[in-house]
């Protein structure tokens, strides 16, 4: 008789009991402070390279050259990913006291390919602190990310700097005095001093927002109903009463001026036009104009001024609402409807004819801040007043 099985059997449970009782006896050093061994580390890049090489398989990467997705990726490697990994202008803030450490990204950046990065980025990795993408809907995002990725080896300090943090961390409005600190802290990197992005439409325009939807959108981010990886976290370290100042800030602001319409996308703009004017009732889209103006009509201070607002922005939200990825406010279904109706080709007429648009009337500063706060109130006869 073959007693093999059985030896082998008793030898791996007596190591298995012995592993056990090590462990138990917490002679095992667990800190994170003294690193790992050589063949540890050894066999822990091993294993993650094979399973990021294999899980990546089949991912396609969209076009990463466009400049707002770099500095969309930029303005949150600073906050998101610089404390572990450093950048060019700083050193890791907590990277040496890490196990694994986190590495110095530019060396290691030409081993992997877009899809790659974009598993690590959007998964993280296990065991390492390495985390994952904050919005797992937000695939858009996490491109973002990659493509930022891509340019950060040939970045130096100041390009870096202006990348992530724009012109000046300072805002320049009449009453600098009147500017929340959190403005000046954070979001004018982002949403610029003036409150009207940073072009490319990588950062949606700010500045004359209606305040109640600006507060109930912050809102949806925080509780993590809007979803986005660089906003929730911001929105969720926020107070309601900083919410709340916020958003009278930005509606102080002057809105956006409009995008110069271009004379060779005149067509697409007058189709836009009639989309915002009229909806397109074959496919049971309801006129943007009934509740997103311009109209004389008193519309809900819930819902959004679309004008000047960047035309890549407007369609991208337009996307993440027809593919059910964008939450919101108690009032998001009704755009998940709308959006269902349009086409892509639709989406960007739509969007170009808004981004084409001056601030009118029922978005002045006036009407802004004293009205908008008011109780809801719907759909209430014109505004006799020209
Ligand atoms: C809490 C610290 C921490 C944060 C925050 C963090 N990382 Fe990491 N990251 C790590 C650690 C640790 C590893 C190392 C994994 C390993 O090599 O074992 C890693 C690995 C990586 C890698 C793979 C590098 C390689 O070749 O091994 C990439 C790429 C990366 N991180 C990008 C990012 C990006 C982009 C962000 C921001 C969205 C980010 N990381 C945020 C800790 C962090
Ligand atoms: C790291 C860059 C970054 C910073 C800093 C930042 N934002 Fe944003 N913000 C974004 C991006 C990107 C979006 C669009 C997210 C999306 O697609 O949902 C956004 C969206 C918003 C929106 C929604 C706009 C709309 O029309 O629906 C509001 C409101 C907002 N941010 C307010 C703030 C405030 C207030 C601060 C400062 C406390 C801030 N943001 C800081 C990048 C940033
Ligand atoms: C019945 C009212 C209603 C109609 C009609 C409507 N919308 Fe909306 N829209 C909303 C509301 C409410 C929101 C805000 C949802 C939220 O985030 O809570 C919104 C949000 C949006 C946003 C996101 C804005 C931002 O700053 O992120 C876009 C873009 C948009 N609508 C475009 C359109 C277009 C284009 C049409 C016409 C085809 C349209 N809407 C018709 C109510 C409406």
């Amino acid at each position: 008789m073959n007693h093999w099985p059985r030896y082998a059997a008793v030898i791996l449970g007596g190591l298995a009991i012995g592993g056990f009782l090590i462990a138990a006896s917490g002679i095992v050093p667990i800190k994170a402070s003294s690193g790992h061994w050589a063949i540890t580390e050894w066999f822990l890049h091993f294993a993650m390279r094979r399973s990021i090489a294999t899980q990546s398989l089949g991912i396609e990467a969209p076009a990463l050259d466009e400049p707002g997705l770099v500095l969309k990726g930029a303005g949150h490697y600073e906050t998101g990913c610089a404390p572990c990994h450093g950048s060019p202008q700083r050193p890791p803030t907590f990277a040496e006291a890490m196990t694994p450490r986190p590495p110095h990204l530019p060396p290691r950046l030409s081993e992997w390919s877009p899809d790659d990065l974009f598993y690590v980025v959007k998964h993280g990795v296990k065991f390492t602190g390495m985390p994952g993408w904050p919005a797992l809907r937000r695939d858009d995002e996490v491109w973002a990310m990659v493509a930022f990725l891509r340019k950060l080896p040939s970045l130096g300090a100041e390009e870096y700097r202006w990348l992530a943090y724009g012109e000046n961390k300072v805002a320049l409005t009449e009453r600098p005095e009147a500017t929340p600190i959190a403005v000046t802290e954070s979001c004018t990197r982002c949403h610029a001093t003036d409150g009207r992005g940073r072009g490319a439409g990588a950062f949606p325009k700010l500045a004359g927002q209606r305040p109640a939807y600006f507060a109930a959108t912050l809102e949806a981010y925080a509780r993590g109903e809007r979803h986005s990886g660089i906003m929730e976290p911001i929105a969720a370290a926020l107070s309601s009463a900083e919410v709340r100042e916020l958003a009278r800030y930005y509606a102080s602001l002057p809105g956006p001026a409009a995008m110069r319409p271009d004379p060779a996308t005149a067509r697409a703009n007058e189709r836009g036009k009639k989309i915002a004017e009229d909806g397109a009732p074959k496919q049971r889209v309801p006129a943007c104009v009934a509740c997103h103006g311009p109209s004389s009509v008193r519309r809900n201070p819930a819902y959004p001024v679309l004008t000047g607002q960047y035309a890549d922005y407007l369609v991208l939200q337009l996307q993440l609402f027809k593919a059910q990825q964008r939450g919101g406010s108690g009032y998001a279904h009704i755009m998940r409807r709308v959006a269902a109706g349009l086409s892509v080709a639709q989406m960007r007429d739509v969007a170009r004819y808004y981004a084409s648009l001056t601030p009118g009337p029922g978005f002045t500063v006036e009407n802004v801040v004293n009205k908008a706060m008011a109780p809801r109130s719907r759909f209430v006869p014109p505004d006799p007043t020209p």
